[in-house]
């Protein structure tokens, strides 16, 4: 018979072990790249802690509490500094200026120490490491533990150069006055939130609302633990800027890192086009098919990471689509097959940097040819609107920047 584990009794031992892991070297790292969602090009790495305790594998979940709660977290966080460190400045020798940027967790407990800042400058100085290389990854709850002393830590780190990330941001409940007051650059969505993200409404509007918010205060979104096309789509058309996940890679020793991003640093074609087209309404419709044609066209849209806007007015459709090239072409063919319309005229095609309309898989507009001519700014009240539009695709492109500066 074999007796129960005693949980604290094994907890202490591991505890005791994990004192001696830096000096018996059983502490290593993997690096997970951070891709950026349109293309899939790598812009960072996050370093992930690994400890082989006696040649077995402990997950990382079991023994950082236990390190925090032993304080020896302390020494392992200047550890785990030190590497990344090394990792930036291998990047940076092998592949130049354009590398991607290192990622590292701070643990709240590590912000205690007076000397944080000190000990960090002395790290990178002697590494000759830029702070804008690195992103401290702190978890939204530990923000909000302490929180005036955690504010003169991080703003003790933030005159470094050091840049920001809240980790497992949707979790821990902070108040939007203490982010903004924090200025972070990065919010990591959790990946309880990412993932089944395309089937679950609830999930979909917590993304599209820190995504929006995101924007508004200019912060970038890294959207944790994507693992489908799916979510991949759903997360991109959001406009969550940059995603980690399995869907792109696992986490990666150094050198498996290193080769992978020999191979696929080349600049990767620009990833996201645009189209407006303008067609005639077959018969005039009504809320319910225009309800037809919406639903179906946002569901599709946001699994396929497409967002745009339609207009319908005077029995004219003109609509904007934005997502990647062959994605946009496909349904633009179905959109030219589809009978509810005719004389489909293609006004503008070309590639973006950036969304017009992220997070809306599908804007809707009817507007009445007064409100029209109001928003293209005309004087002539009995233009022939398809005819004026047609002829001028500038007015076009000009009309759908207007509506998504005023809509988002
Ligand atoms: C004015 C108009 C706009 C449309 N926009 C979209 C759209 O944004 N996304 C979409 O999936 N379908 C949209 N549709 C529906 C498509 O034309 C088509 O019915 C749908 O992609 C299914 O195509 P399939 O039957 O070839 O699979 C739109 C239809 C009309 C008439």
């Amino acid at each position: 018979m074999t007796l129960p584990v005693d949980q604290f009794g094994e907890n202490s031992e591991i505890a005791a072990d994990l004192m001696q892991a830096l000096a018996r070297e059983e502490l290593d790292f993997r690096l997970q790249p951070i891709v950026a969602a349109e293309t899939g090009q790598i812009q960072g790495v996050e370093l992930l802690l690994r400890w082989s305790r006696a040649g077995t594998e402990v997950g990382p979940d079991r023994f950082i509490p236990l390190a925090e709660a032993s304080g020896c977290i302390v020494d392992i966080g200047y550890w785990v500094f030190e590497q990344a460190c090394r990792v930036a400045v291998q990047l940076q020798e092998q592949f130049g200026e354009q590398t991607p940027y290192v990622a590292l967790n701070l643990s709240s407990r590590q912000l205690d120490e007076a000397d944080l800042a000190e000990r960090l400058q002395q790290i990178m100085t002697s590494y000759g490491v830029r702070p804008e290389r690195l992103l401290l990854e702190i978890t939204e709850s530990s923000l909000m533990t302490n929180l005036s002393q955690t504010r003169d830590m991080l703003a003790q780190l933030e005159a470094l150069g050091l840049r920001l990330a809240v980790d497992d941001f949707g979790t821990g409940y902070s108040s939007l006055a203490q982010l903004v007051r924090l200025r972070p650059h990065t919010l990591k969505i959790d990946r309880e939130f990412i993932s089944g993200l395309n089937h679950c409404p609830e999930s979909q509007q917590v993304v599209a609302a820190i995504s929006r918010m995101a924007r508004s205060l200019r912060l970038q979104v890294v959207a944790e633990g994507v693992e489908t096309a799916e979510e991949r789509g759903v997360v991109r058309a959001m406009g969550c800027g940059l995603i980690q996940g399995f869907l792109f890679h696992r986490p990666l020793s150094l050198a498996d890192f290193l080769t992978l991003y020999g191979q696929v640093r080349a600049p990767a074609p620009q990833g996201l086009d645009f189209l407006i087209y303008i067609s005639r309404a077959a018969v005039s419709p009504d809320a319910a098919m225009l309800q037809a044609i919406l639903q179906p066209a946002r569901a599709f849209n946001l699994s396929q990471g497409l967002s745009g806007f339609l207009f319908y007015f005077d029995n004219i459709f003109i609509q904007y689509l934005e997502g990647e090239g062959q994605v946009l072409e496909r349904l633009y063919q179905s959109i030219q097959g589809d009978p509810r319309h005719w004389d489909v005229q293609e006004m503008a095609r070309g590639q973006i940097d950036q969304r017009l309309f992220a997070g809306w898989e599908m804007g809707f507009q009817t507007l009445e040819g007064r409100l029209l001519r109001t928003q293209l700014g005309l004087a002539d009240a009995d233009q022939d609107y398809h005819q004026l539009l047609q002829k001028n695709p500038a007015l076009c492109c000009s009309l759908f920047e207007a509506i998504s500066q005023t809509s988002l």
